[in-house]
């Protein structure tokens, strides 16, 4: 992805953190650090159609970011075994998204998300995002079982409790954990 266009995709991100702002003065400003921090824990969002089919049919499609180059790379070398899935991708298509996931992954990403995931992981190979120690930390609080409900549907389905996640907006204001 070129650098104008992670600029335009975080911008989406904090444009849709300003429209909140309402009112002046303290509170204006408030809402205006908040939607700093929004760009700043925004991953960039996933423009890659090929992407979104292959990878977002069965859950989320997690934005490259995420996730190290090695860690996609080892990721890709298996979808004939994908957690028990054959994912039936044709070699070229596989070589697409390798490219698209190592290209855009952590290390070669803007934003505090992904520096922490890049910094975390180093060159090492994790099979899952939900393994990152620092993804880890920030839900220290959220008991398993409230990732067990029905309606959040497992810590790797990001999107139950980040409903702008398919934009890489993961801050905390914009959290809510469905109920049972
Ligand atoms: C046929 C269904 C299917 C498709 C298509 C699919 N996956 Fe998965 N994926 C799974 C299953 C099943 C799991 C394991 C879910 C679990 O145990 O929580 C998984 C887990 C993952 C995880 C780990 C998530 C975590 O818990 O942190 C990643 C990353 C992932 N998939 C990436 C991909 C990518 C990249 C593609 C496209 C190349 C893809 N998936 C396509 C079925 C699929
Ligand atoms: C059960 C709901 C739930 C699920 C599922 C979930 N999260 Fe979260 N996440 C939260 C909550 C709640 C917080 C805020 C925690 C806090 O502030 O103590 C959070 C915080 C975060 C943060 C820190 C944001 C910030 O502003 O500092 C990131 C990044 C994040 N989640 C990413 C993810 C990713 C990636 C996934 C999927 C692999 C995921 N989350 C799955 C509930 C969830």
């Amino acid at each position: 992805m070129t650098k104008k266009l992670v600029a335009v995709v975080l911008l989406l991100c904090f444009a849709a953190v300003s429209a909140l702002a309402d009112g002046h003065g303290k509170k204006h400003r408030e809402r205006e650090e908040h939607a700093r921090e929004g760009r700043e824990d925004a991953v960039p969002a996933i423009t890659n159609p090929l992407y979104l089919q292959a990878c977002g049919e069965c859950h989320f499609a997690y934005p490259p970011a995420l996730l190290n180059a090695s860690s996609w790379s080892a990721l890709m070398d298996q979808t004939g075994d994908h957690f028990g899935e054959d994912l039936g991708l044709e070699i070229a298509q596989a070589a697409d998204l390798t490219q698209y996931l190592t290209a855009n992954a952590a290390e070669n990403s803007p934003g505090e998300i992904a520096r922490d995931i890049a910094r975390d992981l180093g060159n090492s190979v994790v099979q899952r995002i939900t393994e990152i120690p620092e993804i880890r930390h920030e839900h220290r609080t959220i008991d398993e079982t409230v990732f067990a409900r029905p309606a959040v549907g497992g810590f790797g389905n990001c999107a139950a409790c980040h409903p702008r996640a398919d934009q890489g907006c993961f801050n905390d204001d914009d959290v809510a954990i469905p109920g049972q």
